[in-house]
């Protein structure tokens, strides 16, 4: 361990798209309200504008280019030297649109984070927002969830919620959850990394109990 290295805190966060999530982040650890060490961003596609955030951050940067290596396999071994490299304490997954394999999810079992635009266990997968708003579900919002092998399964640890309100659209209900996720999902990391959270016997702890649902936290009313 290198002799700045504070034990614990050394995240790296992996990105497909805008890195708003990953905005929120750089935000707090600037502005000194979030305790971690954003030791490196990587991306699965070149373009992705969280590059350009963590570029402007000062946070090393680089792509692990999917369309380039063209196979799953190869890219979930290309990617796991470039994290082991990297040795993170902490995996976080903001917006990073790729399925990794068991073995790679397994390596960082406990330390690898994603954060899921559903009211998990409902609407694992994709398209989530349309299909809430069809099923006329009164409540919609995003998890903040311990990574396992099974697609967006791994316990919960902190939901943030809002109420769905009279013609609501995809991307009106997008911004209001995804402004909760901003708030949330660095929260729910510096648990992870002071320690309060922690994965065991495939449950989500936090503060030394091991939770029958995840934490909820409400959009506050208007
Ligand atoms: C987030 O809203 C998250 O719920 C989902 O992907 C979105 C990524 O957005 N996993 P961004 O790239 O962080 O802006």
């Amino acid at each position: 361990m290198s002799a700045d290295r504070q034990p614990g805190r050394r995240t790296a966060v992996l990105v497909s798209g805008s890195g708003s999530n990953l905005q929120s982040f750089i935000d707090r650890v600037q502005a000194g309200t979030l305790d971690l060490e954003l030791a490196a961003v990587i991306s699965d596609r070149p373009g992705a504008y969280a590059l350009t955030r963590a570029a402007v951050a000062g946070i090393p940067a680089q792509t692990v280019n999917y369309a380039e290596i063209g196979d799953r396999e190869r890219f979930a071994a290309e990617l796991g030297r470039v994290l082991g490299e990297i040795d993170p304490d902490i995996v976080v997954l903001a917006g990073f649109m790729r399925i990794l394999p068991p073995q790679l999810v397994n390596t960082y079992l406990g330390r690898m984070l994603n954060v899921h635009p559903s009211l998990l266990p409902l609407y694992p997968g994709l398209d989530t927002y349309r299909r809430a708003l069809a099923a006329g579900d009164r409540w919609h919002g995003s998890t903040v969830h311990f990574v396992t092998p099974e697609l967006d399964a791994g316990p919960g640890i902190a939901q943030y919620r809002v109420l769905v309100r009279p013609g609501e659209t995809v991307d009106s209900l997008r911004s209001r959850v995804q402004r909760g996720e901003h708030r949330l999902y660095p929260e729910v990391v510096g648990w992870l990394a002071a320690g309060r959270a922690f994965h065991r016997g495939g449950r989500a702890w936090l503060d030394g109990h091991p939770l029958e649902r995840p934490v909820v936290v409400d959009e506050p009313a208007p």
